[in-house]
């Protein structure tokens, strides 16, 4: 375990205490403060209307669970089951509460019991530990409130970018954050992955606000670029996928490489064309279907933009636009946003032959990184795009069509 990660578990405990709600007085006395037990933190993940998923992992294997409940009191639980199985015997943990209420908040803390020995006949427990109580809102795609959202990109496992931009920045306020790809810089193994991972987290306050967590080409390079994915949860298990919150509709997609699949730095292991062309049949159906037709507003989110591509290593290779392009043009999209040129852009309509306004964030350097905020109220899409010194860099408004 790095030192940057190892310093921060020790620092959870005081964390957790300003973030978390009071216990009360059955939870406290259960409460165990001794956080050495957890490799990652509760995070939240898959954020939906009527569901939540809970994630953490331990640093030994163990039987877990999510008590949950309307009320600091909790009183529900939820596993996650496997085959006829309640999952156990496992570090990276990933339980799914359903039945829930649109736009409700709900309280939760993760329990997880160690297993000291599992044999056919008889398992045997170790210590039961409890991590503080947190709490979490459910989607609501029907309620007409203002709210926003908060966009990293690029961020290449820089995490004193990261910390400063979310330190310095005045967008505190936000229903859910995005990590829109490249910000696991060429995962070769699951250590590096977590010291980025707890950073993140934190600094998007995980535990109580979910954070997505977009694939860009570098996290597609690297040996653990096929275990990447078990750490987050998406609807589906998909790379790509839709939602709806307070009428706005956001729409993810998965941009695959920069370069032809026969590129030889691939060495033949790529096949992003065919995934790409899935992709543009699901997309075909997701701009017919009424969530995307009757929202508010329409947003695109996908690491490497389709209009203002950095041309130096991809020259006009573009497989998102090829295939997606011509649909989107006539969709009433009204934001995409971006990363991956490292270089922080608003792109106005028509800028770039541009159907519709692209927003790209910048890079991984100190003094290029951003925070990209949208703010959605009931007319207009507000964008402002911070520096790591909490400074606007850029601020663009759109309209509601009329
Ligand atoms: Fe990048
Ligand atoms: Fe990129």
């Amino acid at each position: 375990m790095s030192i940057q990660r190892r310093d921060f578990l020790k620092g959870l405990t005081s964390i957790a205490a300003i973030a978390s709600l009071p216990l009360n007085a059955s939870a406290s006395k259960k409460a165990n403060v001794e956080q050495h037990w957890l490799s990652v933190a509760p995070y939240l993940q898959n954020p939906g209307a009527d569901e939540m998923t809970i994630m953490w992992q331990t640093s030994s294997a163990s039987f877990s669970r999510v008590e949950y409940g309307l009320t600091q009191d909790l009183g529900q639980v939820a596993h996650s089951f496997i085959n006829g199985q309640k999952q156990a015997n496992n570090t990276l943990n990933s339980i799914r509460i359903t039945e829930l209420t649109p736009g409700q908040s709900y309280f939760y803390r993760c329990v997880s019991k160690e297993i000291i020995s599992y044999e056919p006949y008889e398992v045997k427990f170790g210590t039961e530990h409890f991590t503080e109580l947190k709490s979490f809102r459910c989607l609501d795609p029907n309620a007409s409130d203002d709210f926003s959202v908060i966009f990293f990109n690029d961020l290449h496992d820089n995490l004193k970018l990261t910390q400063d931009l979310t330190r310095n920045n005045p967008a505190k306020d936000f229903s859910f954050s995005v990590f829109n790809g490249d910000c696991f810089n060429d995962p070769m193994g699951e250590e590096a992955v977590l010291d980025s991972l707890c950073v993140y987290n934190e600094s998007v306050d995980a535990a109580n606000i979910p954070p997505l967590y977009i694939r860009g080409n570098h996290e597609i390079r690297g040996a653990y670029a096929r275990n990447l994915p078990q750490h987050f949860a998406n609807p589906g298990n998909s790379l790509y996928y839709s939602f709806t919150h307070a009428g706005v509709r956001f729409v993810v997609l998965d941009t695959g490489e920069d370069k032809p699949d026969d590129n030889e730095g691939y060495s033949g292991l790529n096949h992003f064309e065919p995934f790409i062309i899935e992709q543009a049949a699901w997309l075909k159906e997701e701009i017919a279907s009424n969530q995307f037709k009757e929202a508010r507003f329409r947003v695109l989110i996908h690491h490497i933009p389709l209009y203002g591509n950095d041309k130096t290593y991809s020259g006009d290779y573009n497989i998102g636009k090829t295939h997606w392009g011509e649909m989107l043009k006539d969709a009433a999209v009204d934001l995409a946003i971006s990363g991956h040129t490292h270089t922080h852009k608003i792109h106005k309509v028509g800028d770039e032959g541009n159907p519709y306004p692209v927003v790209i964030g910048g890079g991984r350097r100190d003094s290029s990184g951003t925070l990209t905020s949208l703010a959605f109220t009931q007319e207009q899409i507000q964008i402002k795009m911070y520096g790591s010194k909490g400074q606007i860099l850029r601020q663009y408004n759109i309209m509601e069509r009329s």
